[in-house]
């Protein structure tokens, strides 16, 4: 099967089936190029379904090029509350007034022209030239993403084969209607080709695609899973003069519930008197890794439930894994071993 005869299957899926939008006339392209610019910038991070009342409200308000470059910027704000990212209202209004005032109303055509205006990178773009002037330009987002992976089984994470799943979604692109094509791909992976649950029946491309029926289709495409957020904070240990070491007990809910551990916070509070250790300890949780500097105090009460122990009687007390590592970087640590306890003989 040739490429042109699977976009011919695409089209023809897309001509019987495809979304009738706000922003877009079938068969042709877009004969307001400005709706169009208007409706991208509301989809960058939008979902259609959101996107449709304020494209109505926003087009009622500000009809043409003209007006929107004329208009004051907190005006249009008013038109983007609830859509948020209000970065791309302040783009679209600076655009707006570089295409009037510095082109004389007429909006580039070229790839190079259009990525020099605010709020337009690769794909706005794409999507732009192609839906607004039938320019032959690819669309590659998400959609189109899933939709190529799964056609041709590209199992390796979508990171490490960018330029391959670029030069397929190319190769597939109809040259005589892109525009059409360009909405075509979007409303098969918003439509057929969803994340879950794909409508791999009802496909057009199902006889061809790699992936369609096979137990492994919803795991395709392969992301790679992102790193582990971190998060920073402040354990003390805390010592009295008997010797005595500050533990507390965690509550029986939550992370690491019943267990003892060293006082720790994430804020940047610390106790007057704590000096910082050149320490520091992390671990990794399921959803984030922890990472905490030490801090060692003298102290006869500290303000918080719990108790001074007996450094021998330490291990009695349930600690997680985390809190072994402080205390075992505590003993390492040369403020702890010169300066607190050279009198004492509980710290090895
Ligand atoms: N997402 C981004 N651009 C779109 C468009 N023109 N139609 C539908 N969904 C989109």
């Amino acid at each position: 099967m040739s490429n042109l005869e699977l976009s011919t299957l695409l089209l023809n899926w897309y001509d019987a089936n495809g979304r009738e939008l706000p922003w877009r006339v079938k068969g042709v392209a877009h004969p307001n190029p400005y709706a169009v610019l208007v409706s991208e910038l509301m989809l960058q991070q939008t979902t259609v379904k959101t996107v449709i009342p304020y494209f109505y409200r926003f087009m009622e308000r500000f009809p043409t090029i003209k007006a929107l470059a004329e208009a004051a910027v907190d005006d249009v704000y008013q038109y983007w509350q609830g859509l948020g990212y209000y970065s791309r209202a302040r783009s679209l209004h600076a655009t707006a007034k570089v295409i009037v005032q510095e082109q004389g109303g007429v909006f580039p055509r070229t790839r190079q022209e259009v990525l020099k205006l605010k709020g337009i990178g690769s794909y706005t773009a794409s999507s732009f030239l192609a839906l607004a002037f039938n320019l032959p330009e690819t669309v590659v987002d998400g959609n189109v993403i899933r939709i190529i992976c799964r056609m041709y089984h590209l199992t390796v994470p979508v990171d490490e084969i960018r330029g391959v799943i670029e030069e397929k979604a190319k190769g597939l692109t109809d040259i005589a209607r892109p525009a059409d094509y360009a909405s075509a791909i979007m409303d098969l992976g918003a439509m057929v080709c969803t994340p879950k649950n794909p409508k791999c029946q009802v496909c057009p491309w199902q006889k061809y695609c790699l992936s369609a029926g096979k137990d492994d289709v919803e795991r395709i495409p392969v992301r790679r899973k992102p790193e582990k957020k971190e998060k920073y904070g402040r354990v003390f240990l805390i010592f009295n003069a008997a010797g005595g070491v500050f533990i507390r007990k965690r509550t029986e809910k939550g992370l690491l519930s019943g267990l003892y551990e060293f006082p720790w916070a994430e804020d940047d509070e610390k106790p007057s008197g704590a000096e910082e250790a050149d320490a520091e300890v992390s671990h990794i949780f399921t959803h984030f890794k922890l990472v905490l500097r030490l801090y060692i105090l003298k102290a006869e009460n500290y303000p918080a439930e719990g108790r001074f122990v007996n450094l021998k009687e330490l291990g009695d007390f349930p600690m997680s894994t985390l809190m072994k590592k402080v205390w075992a970087a505590g003993k390492e640590c040369s403020l702890l071993k010169n300066n607190l306890h050279s009198d004492t003989r509980l710290v090895k």
